[in-house]
């Protein structure tokens, strides 16, 4: 993988904003993600936690950030709790970043050894009253298995009964939600490799090829443009695969006549893309694909415009339905008259558009930040509106990430979505 160096400042600066946000006497804690087993001693490829990159630049597992602002020792009030190297061991594990090192990248200059973090940490804790955790405080987290911060929530609250718990998450959040000019130029190099991905899916795809050597097509394109890979699992559906919303077996044939639909983004510099276009398998829609095709791409244009400062993913949310109501009374799904006697806790359209259209996207392909926050200048949010007819074999998903701003930006204009566009790209 191309290694993808940031500028310490940056990190440097996201801590100074965290620090402040702090109750006076405080001590921060964020934890890196685990190294999730798969099997035996093998080990589930490491991505670092979100917030411990944003505020470190170390991608290396079994790190740990500590933040006391006011520490009577101005050295203890910026720690970075990291595995000692051990030159015999690096035959075996590869090669471990240097203090040097992790001074350079995070602008960190005390560098203990994780080992040796319970002592120190009892120290630093002694001197605070407040302790900060970084737990996950995604609205859908739903997952069995624990993590370190969760676990050293539990652990930390049996020694130190006597200290007060925070949040970290939202204050965080408040954070990651703007993006900053360099974060938004590796989402822009994340959108623009996934659109090299695309144009090579575009020359590839026709009668009888399959899903997986779609995706492979992609990975390809990911890697040698200095990606780390897929932000997230792939979605190549062909045919009937297309109306499975979270289909990643990408295991079917795609056949003539067929739409494939693909839901796929590169990871760049820990940045995610998050795009979906929607392609005929021979290169040529037929009418009534090209109907409802066009039909979720005049919505998503006109939805662009929505992302502007003020508005909420909910409002853009019940918008984008309401357009696509129009859409599907005019695509022959249902008429008017039965839209004015539905029940309104089961409106008709949720049965051809069943999801939300809009997510914020950054170091996550499902950012942190909630569908009631009002947008502001600098966040990105994905815009994805779709329709899925069951009867007709057809679904389709047009998605683009945009910058919101008075005048949003959309970070994928580069990427072909019109009819004639694809059609002819197929053909060359
Ligand atoms: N790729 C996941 C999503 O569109 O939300
Ligand atoms: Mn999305
Ligand atoms: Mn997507």
């Amino acid at each position: 993988m191309k290694k993808i160096l940031y500028n310490p400042d940056f990190h440097r600066n996201n801590r100074t904003i965290l620090a402040k946000s702090l109750q006076p006497s405080s001590i921060a804690i964020i934890t890196g993600n685990d190294e999730l087993n798969r099997n035996g001693d093998q080990n589930f490829p490491f991505r670092q936690s979100s917030d411990l990159f944003y505020f470190t630049g170390i991608e290396q597992e079994k790190t740990m950030l500590v933040l006391c602002p006011e520490h009577p020792d101005p050295k203890m009030r910026e720690i970075i709790f990291a595995i000692k190297p051990d030159p015999i061991l690096e035959t075996w594990t590869g090669y471990k970043l240097t203090t040097e090192e992790i001074w350079a990248t995070s602008g960190i200059k005390t560098v203990k050894w994780i080992n040796d973090a319970d002592m120190v940490l009892r120290d630093l804790i002694l001197n605070a009253e407040n302790i900060y955790l970084n737990l996950n405080e995604y609205t859908k987290y739903q997952n069995p298995v624990s993590y370190q911060a969760e676990r050293l929530a539990h652990e930390l609250k049996q020694s130190y009964p006597a200290h007060r718990f925070h949040r970290l998450a939202p204050l965080i959040t408040i954070q990651r939600l703007i993006k900053q000019p360099i974060e938004i130029e590796h989402m822009q190099e994340a959108c623009k490799i996934t659109g090299t991905a695309f144009q090579r899916v575009l020359k590839f795809v026709k009668p009888g090829v399959t899903e997986y050597e779609v995706e492979a097509e992609m990975i390809h394109e990911f890697i040698r443009k200095g990606a780390r890979g897929h932000a997230y699992q792939p979605i190549v559906g062909s045919g009937e695969n297309a109306l499975v919303l979270h289909y990643t077996e990408n295991s079917g044939t795609c056949k003539n006549g067929e739409l494939l639909l693909m839901d796929f983004g590169a990871e760049y510099g820990n940045y995610a893309a998050d795009c979906s276009r929607t392609i005929p398998v021979n290169g040529k829609f037929t009418p009534r694909q090209k109907a409802c095709y066009e039909a979720v791409l005049r919505v998503q244009k006109s939805a662009t415009k929505l992302f502007v400062p003020g508005k909420t993913i909910d409002e853009i949310n019940k918008t984008v339905w309401k357009m696509m109501e129009e859409e599907m009374i005019g695509l022959g799904l249902f008429t008017a008259k039965e839209v004015k006697s539905q029940d309104p806790e089961k409106p008709l359209f949720f049965n051809y558009l069943m999801h939300g259209v809009a997510h914020f996207i950054g170091l996550d392909v499902h950012d942190v930040g909630s569908k009631y926050q009002k947008l502001k200048r600098g966040m990105v949010l994905t815009l994805e509106p779709g329709i899925y007819i069951k009867d007709e074999n057809i679904g389709i998903r047009i998605e683009n990430n945009i910058v919101v701003d008075e005048v949003p930006i959309d970070l994928m204009t580069e990427i072909p979505r019109e009819v004639s566009e694809i059609e002819a790209l197929m053909h060359q």
